[in-house]
């Protein structure tokens, strides 16, 4: 599979949920390619979010799609249930299982896209054997649990690596970021090598969601096309 140089996932745990259908149309209308749905169980991370009706309902209003990053202990037993309920990719953390391996392929038997995520902590030679068997790779750029942190920059170096790994696999996998990433840093993270911008606060927390997406994505386009 050929994956896209750069997708902009807006992440709607920044959205105001009472207005949850008409914040997704204003960022399709910016040019967002994925939407990023956040599940934290309370467990895994130190926060609770949102679950399966709500995505069900996110199901009815876009057709963009749905990136659901489970942040939860024992992925393996919710993903068919997720999938069911619309999303189209899911990502699992490899800290949050000890059958990584059983869980993505279980997410491709389900007919979605598979992702492995780190946490900051965790570096990026952990994902060895299975980068041969997934359609993203998923770098914390916070620790997982919060949105409005600040980006780490120790993450730009294992996205580097990872870019540099994914040769050998014929591009096989998109490099994806999630975590303070904003206009003043997307430039350097697209010259890095990822393709898949996750943002929330940089966009639902500004006046025109609309206009801050195809302001990301421009930037990220400007800094590849400038790549020599
Ligand atoms: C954090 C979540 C993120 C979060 C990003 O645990 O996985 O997707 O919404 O939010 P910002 O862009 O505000 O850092
Ligand atoms: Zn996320």
């Amino acid at each position: 599979m050929t994956y896209a140089k750069v997708e902009i996932a807006p992440s709607i745990l920044a959205a105001d949920f009472s207005r949850l259908g008409e914040q997704v149309k204003a960022v399709e209308e910016g040019g967002a390619e994925v939407i990023h749905f956040d599940v934290m169980d309370g467990h895994f991370v130190p926060n609770l979010s949102i679950g399966i009706p709500v995505l069900e309902s996110l199901r009815k209003a876009t057709r963009l799609p749905l990136d659901v990053h489970l942040m939860i202990e024992h992925p393996e037993e919710y993903i068919q249930d997720f999938i069911q309920a619309g999303a189209n990719r899911v990502i699992v953390h490899q800290e949050a299982t000890v059958h990584l391996d059983r869980a993505l392929a279980l997410i491709r038997e389900h007919g979605a896209q598979a992702g492995a995520a780190i946490n900051p902590a965790t570096p990026v030679s952990m994902l060895d054997e299975i980068l041969n068997r997934v359609d993203t790779v998923l770098v914390m750029s916070v620790n997982p649990g919060f949105g409005g942190q600040k980006f780490i920059p120790g993450s730009i170096d294992k996205i580097r690596q990872l870019n540099h790994w994914r040769a050998r696999y014929n591009g096989g996998f998109r490099i994806q970021v999630d975590g303070g990433v904003d206009l003043g840093n997307i430039a350097e993270l697209a010259t890095a090598g990822v393709n898949t911008f996750v943002a929330g606060t940089s966009i639902f927390h500004k006046p025109d969601p609309a206009a801050a997406t195809r302001q990301l994505r421009k930037l990220a386009v400007e800094s590849l096309s400038q790549k020599v």
